[in-house]
């Protein structure tokens, strides 16, 4: 449809609107279609069934009001979906007027895209755009009730990719979004509301959804964790790994049921390293080195702590205690993203000083106790002394009175 033609539907007046009038006399599908169109955000922006089925909403009668001569369109199939919907959001001067700020690449994304490539195959399986925006109960995405909304697009995607009849002609997992529930993605953003955790689209973008590739995996998961990628790509791993097509990121972490990692996968059993690297080899050793260093750094921070809170208890100012337990803390953050250079110098050097920082605290909090005792000891002394000087007051003075 041109625009102007589209600009012309738009303008039609929605009162005498018969498309409406008739079908809320048909059966449940239709009613059901009326109800959820009351609350679509198309319906919301004054437009109305014409805008998108075309005919004539000024016509009583049924064949004239549904005419293609009148560019009645009917439903679209799947495959007609992308330029039904297109019609206007590809067209940057139609959605200015009612949002400039609404991107108007959304087809032109789809049409690169796994979906988009094999519903132009004839794929009707694959989403399209009615999949993952259910017409007639369309939400703008920030709308908590929109199936795009990005605490529900876990699920639109799983209504698909986690049913097994449907997926199984294309022999891939159907465990995406059941990892990614129990992912620390999933819990952070679907338990917690933390909205800087990624879903679904964040990693495979709105409308291009690919799997990212060998090149761009490491970046998803970098434009987040801008360290970890930055050692990765240093480390001297990063070359043979992009020979070999390993991901930089999931190949250790998995890309869907990523979980809270420990030092114990470096060394020991169930570790990573030790899945490529033989025993006795040098990166093992470095793995070992890297162990050493973070669990050191740890027992050194973690006995710190105790010791600054035993004070605290008594009562003794341990602020500047505090102050060198921070920057132990920040050590320990900075070893473990430190663990991606691969390098057993560069763990090293960081948990040395956070372990001096802990050494430190620890130091203080031995002498604030010391100090304590100490004190104690004086207050224990004068009490006694003085107690002893009363007592021998009392005794002088029972001395004069049985004198007199
Ligand atoms: C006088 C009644 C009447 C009017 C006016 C009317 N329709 Fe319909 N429409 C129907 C009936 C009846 C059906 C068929 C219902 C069925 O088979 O389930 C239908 C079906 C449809 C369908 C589904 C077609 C399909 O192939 O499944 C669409 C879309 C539709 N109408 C849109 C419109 C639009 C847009 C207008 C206004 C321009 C309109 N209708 C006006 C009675 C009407
Ligand atoms: C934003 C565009 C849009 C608007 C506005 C819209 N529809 Fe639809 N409609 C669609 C699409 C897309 C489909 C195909 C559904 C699918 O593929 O899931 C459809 C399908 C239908 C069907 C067939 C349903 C079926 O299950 O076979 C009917 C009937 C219908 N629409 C009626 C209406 C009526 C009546 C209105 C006005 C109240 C309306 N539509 C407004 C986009 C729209
Ligand atoms: C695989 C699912 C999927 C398909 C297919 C899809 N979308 Fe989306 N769409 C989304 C998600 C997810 C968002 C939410 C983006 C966000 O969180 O801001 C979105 C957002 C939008 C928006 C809001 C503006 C924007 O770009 O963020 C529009 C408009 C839109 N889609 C239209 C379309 C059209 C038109 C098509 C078909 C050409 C389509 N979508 C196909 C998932 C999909
Ligand atoms: C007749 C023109 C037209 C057609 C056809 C159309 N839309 Fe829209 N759509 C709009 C307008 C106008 C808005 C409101 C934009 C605004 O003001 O924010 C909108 C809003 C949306 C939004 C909400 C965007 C946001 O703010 O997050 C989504 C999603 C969307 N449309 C998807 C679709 C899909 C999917 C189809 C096809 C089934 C479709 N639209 C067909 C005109 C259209
Ligand atoms: C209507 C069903 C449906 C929905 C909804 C759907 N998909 Fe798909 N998707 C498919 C099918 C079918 C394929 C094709 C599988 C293939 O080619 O391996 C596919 C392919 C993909 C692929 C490429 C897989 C590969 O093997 O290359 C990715 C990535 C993907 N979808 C992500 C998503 C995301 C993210 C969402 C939600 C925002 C989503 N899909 C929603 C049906 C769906
Ligand atoms: C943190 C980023 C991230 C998130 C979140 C994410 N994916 Fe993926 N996804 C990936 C990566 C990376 C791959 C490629 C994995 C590979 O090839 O080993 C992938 C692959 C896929 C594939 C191809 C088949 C497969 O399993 O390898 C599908 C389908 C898919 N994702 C769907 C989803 C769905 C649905 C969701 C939400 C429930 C989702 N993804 C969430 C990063 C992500
Ligand atoms: C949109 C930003 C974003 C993207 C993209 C992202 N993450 Fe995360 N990631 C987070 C946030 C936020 C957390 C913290 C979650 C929490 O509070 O538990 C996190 C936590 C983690 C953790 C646990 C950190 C810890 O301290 O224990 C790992 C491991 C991780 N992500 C790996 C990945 C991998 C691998 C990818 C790519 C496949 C990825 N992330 C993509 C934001 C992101
Ligand atoms: C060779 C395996 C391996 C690869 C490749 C790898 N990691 Fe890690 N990652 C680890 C190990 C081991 C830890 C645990 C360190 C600890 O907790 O002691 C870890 C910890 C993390 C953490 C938590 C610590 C922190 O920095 O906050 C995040 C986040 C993380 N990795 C993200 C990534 C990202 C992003 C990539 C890709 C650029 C990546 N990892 C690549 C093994 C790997
Ligand atoms: C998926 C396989 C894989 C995993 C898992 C893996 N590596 Fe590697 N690593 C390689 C490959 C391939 C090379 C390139 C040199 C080679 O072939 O040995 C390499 C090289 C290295 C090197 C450089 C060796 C040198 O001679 O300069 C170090 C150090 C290293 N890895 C440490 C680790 C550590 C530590 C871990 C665990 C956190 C780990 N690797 C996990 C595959 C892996």
């Amino acid at each position: 449809m041109s625009l102007l033609l589209a600009l012309a539907l738009l303008a039609a007046p929605a009162g005498a609107d018969t498309c409406v009038k008739c079908h809320s006399t048909l059966e449940d599908k239709h009613a059901l279609i009326l109800r959820s169109f009351s609350r679509d955000i198309h319906k919301e922006k004054g437009l109305t069934c014409v805008s998108c089925h075309g005919g004539d909403s000024a016509k009583e009668d049924m064949s004239e009001a549904m005419d293609p001569e009148k560019g009645y369109v009917g439903v679209p199939s799947p495959a007609q979906v992308p330029e039904f919907c297109g019609k206007c959001h590809s067209s940057p001067a139609y959605m200015r007027r009612f949002n400039p700020s609404l991107p108007t690449d959304q087809q032109a994304k789809y049409r690169t895209s796994t979906h988009g490539i094999r519903l132009q195959a004839g794929d009707e399986v694959v989403a399209t755009c009615a999949s993952c925006h259910p017409a007639h109960s369309i939400r703008p995405a920030k709308d908590p009730t929109s199936s795009v909304y990005v605490k529900n697009v876990a699920e639109t995607c799983a209504r698909c990719h986690a049913d097994t009849k449907k997926m199984a002609p294309y022999g891939i997992a159907v465990t995406q979004a059941a990892d990614y529930r129990a992912s620390v993605h999933g819990k952070a953003l679907l338990e917690r509301g933390d909205t800087s955790a990624p879903t679904c689209n964040t990693c495979h973008g709105n409308h291009g959804a690919v799997p990212p590739g060998v090149a761009s995996i490491g970046m998803v998961c970098g434009s987040c964790h801008v360290g970890n990628m930055e050692f990765f790509k240093a480390s001297p791993m990063a070359g043979p790994w992009e020979r070999r097509g390993f991901h930089a990121c999931a190949t250790c972490h998995t890309a869907h049921g990523v979980q809270k990692p420990t030092s114990a996968l470096l060394a020991g059993s169930g570790a990573l390293c030790a899945r490529c690297h033989k025993p006795g080899s040098k990166p093992l050793a470095v793995a070992a080195s890297m162990k050493g260093g973070l669990d050191g750094l740890k027992a050194a921070y973690d006995g710190a702590e105790g010791s600054v809170r035993q004070a605290e208890e008594k009562g003794m100012d341990m602020a500047e205690a505090r102050d060198a337990l921070d920057g132990a803390r920040m050590s320990m953050f900075q070893a473990r993203t430190a663990v991606h250079a691969f390098s057993a110098e560069a763990v090293a050097k960081i948990s040395e000083e956070g372990k001096g920082s802990a050494d430190k605290a620890s130091l203080a909090a031995r002498e604030a106790v010391k100090d304590f005792r100490n004190r104690r000891l004086g207050l224990g002394l004068s009490t006694f002394v003085i107690a002893f000087l009363a007592g021998a007051v009392y005794l002088k003075v029972r001395e004069l009175e049985e004198k007199d």
